[in-house]
């Protein structure tokens, strides 16, 4: 087992494979945590006002607060709305539309609002 022209193939194609996993891990990684810009945020959250407030504070009982809630969790909210995972009728048409990049970005704008309004 000491035949270097026997191990060495082995070894490179080790190396390769573990290189393909890294790349397609940090793909996913990348892919999954889209950086969300709050300015932006801001300005998709108008027709969310209607419902949320202008300030991510509802005025109606049914309709939750949307302010200082973790990012993490906004975001995986409005994409199971959008999916279908969650269902609410009167949120389903203002998420249908939305893309990964709005939805970090909603998210990121929403969390970054002060919780008591
Ligand atoms: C017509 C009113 C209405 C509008 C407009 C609306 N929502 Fe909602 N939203 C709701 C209601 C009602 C719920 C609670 C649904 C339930 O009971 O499951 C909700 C829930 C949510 C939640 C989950 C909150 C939690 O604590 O789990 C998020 C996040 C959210 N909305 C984001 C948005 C965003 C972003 C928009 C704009 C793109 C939007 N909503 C527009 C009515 C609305």
């Amino acid at each position: 087992m000491t035949d270097r022209s026997w191990r060495c193939p082995i070894r490179l194609r080790t190396g390769l494979g573990t290189a393909a996993l890294l790349a397609a891990a940090l793909l996913t990684a990348g892919a999954l945590a889209q950086e969300g810009d709050v300015e932006a945020g801001r300005e998709k959250a108008a027709p969310c006002a209607a419902c949320h407030g202008p300030n991510g504070i509802s005025s109606n009982p049914l309709w939750p607060n949307l302010a200082g809630q973790h990012e993490a969790y906004l975001a995986k909210q409005i994409r199971d709305f959008r999916d279908g995972a969650r269902e609410d009728i009167s949120m389903q048409p203002f998420v249908a539309q939305l893309s990964e990049q709005d939805i970090a970005d909603l998210a990121a704008f929403y969390a970054s609002l002060p919780a008591g309004g």
